[in-house]
């Protein structure tokens, strides 16, 4: 793991993207009152919520969308383009970022910055891991499905254990600073969903936007949009021969991936590390 990864906090973060500075930036970084972040273990959402964001806080203004990287519209603030990007970025501020509760920058804390935590069933989340795994030439092989299960489970991969993320933001003391949702609530109502976000961002929009958002953010319209869809970066990066980056975008994957053995020894350990969370999801 030592070469494609820094070690931050006993966190894999791919070296591509991460590095001494980025995070010593992600550490200093000042956080306003009125920025918004999404915050997400990967392969939660992470890309939907860099399209449907920016919709909704410049009031539908498509122009970010349609001529902007989305990793330079709504930058993750522990990656190096954050420092790059930052001054572009209009108020209020949108930031992803896959970092636990506990890390984040101190400023954070005392500021009245919203979240929207994303959280996807985690045998969902493994197995597009395991297809970016085998994409991403900036990432570890992800051996056998088999192995990468273990890996998974062990949080030998980007951004370490998903229990341990999702716990950390499960128990804030963020009050009605944070919003909860999941993927799966997004596949099945996206348009219920933006209506929640823009709610909790204070944002009015009418009908007719409410519409426009949801059918640009749809997986069929965001797949073919350059912006989103990662065709810019470089095939020796992200191989597509091996994979989409927006791959298949539904709910309960895992089951044409799992066989019953993967299945129970995957629900064991998450049931585990899961207990005396006081969380439910709608997948438990
Ligand atoms: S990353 O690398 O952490 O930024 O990845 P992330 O964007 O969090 O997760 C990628 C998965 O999200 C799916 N996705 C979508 N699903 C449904 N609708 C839309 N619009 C959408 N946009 C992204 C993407 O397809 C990845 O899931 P899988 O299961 O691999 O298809």
């Amino acid at each position: 793991m030592e070469c494609n990864y820094l070690n931050y906090h006993g966190l894999p973060l791919p070296r591509i993207a991460h590095s001494e500075d980025s995070l010593k930036y992600f550490e200093n970084f000042q956080v306003n009152d009125d920025d918004v972040f999404a915050i997400t273990y990967p392969k939660s959402g992470t890309t939907w919520m860099q399209e449907i964001l920016p919709l909704i806080l410049n009031g539908g203004d498509f122009t970010p969308v349609q001529t902007i990287p989305n990793w330079d519209r709504v930058p993750w603030l522990e990656e190096t383009r954050a420092a790059l990007v930052m001054d572009t970025i209009a108020p209020p501020r949108v930031m992803v970022s896959h970092m636990p509760y506990n890390l984040m920058p101190p400023s954070f804390y005392s500021s009245k910055a919203k979240v929207i935590y994303v959280a996807r069933n985690p045998k969902d989340v493994m197995v597009s891991s395991f297809y970016f795994h085998q994409m991403a030439s900036f990432l570890d092989d992800p051996g056998t499905f088999e192995e990468f299960i273990d890996k998974f489970l062990e949080g030998k991969v980007l951004f370490g254990k998903w229990t341990n993320h999702v716990r950390s933001w499960r128990n804030t003391d963020l009050g009605d600073r944070i919003l909860y949702v999941t993927y799966e609530e997004m596949v099945e109502d996206l348009k219920g969903v933006v209506r929640r976000f823009a709610d909790f961002l204070g944002q009015k929009m009418s009908e007719e936007t409410l519409e426009q958002v949801v059918s640009h953010c749809t997986f069929n319209t965001m797949k073919t949009n350059a912006m989103s869809n990662y065709s810019l970066v470089p095939q020796e990066v992200l191989d597509k021969t091996k994979s989409a980056f927006l791959r298949k975008g539904i709910s309960g994957d895992w089951k044409n991936h799992f066989n019953p053995e993967h299945e129970k020894k995957f629900t064991a350990v998450i049931k585990e590390e899961m207990k005396g969370s006081n969380t439910q999801f709608p997948w438990d």
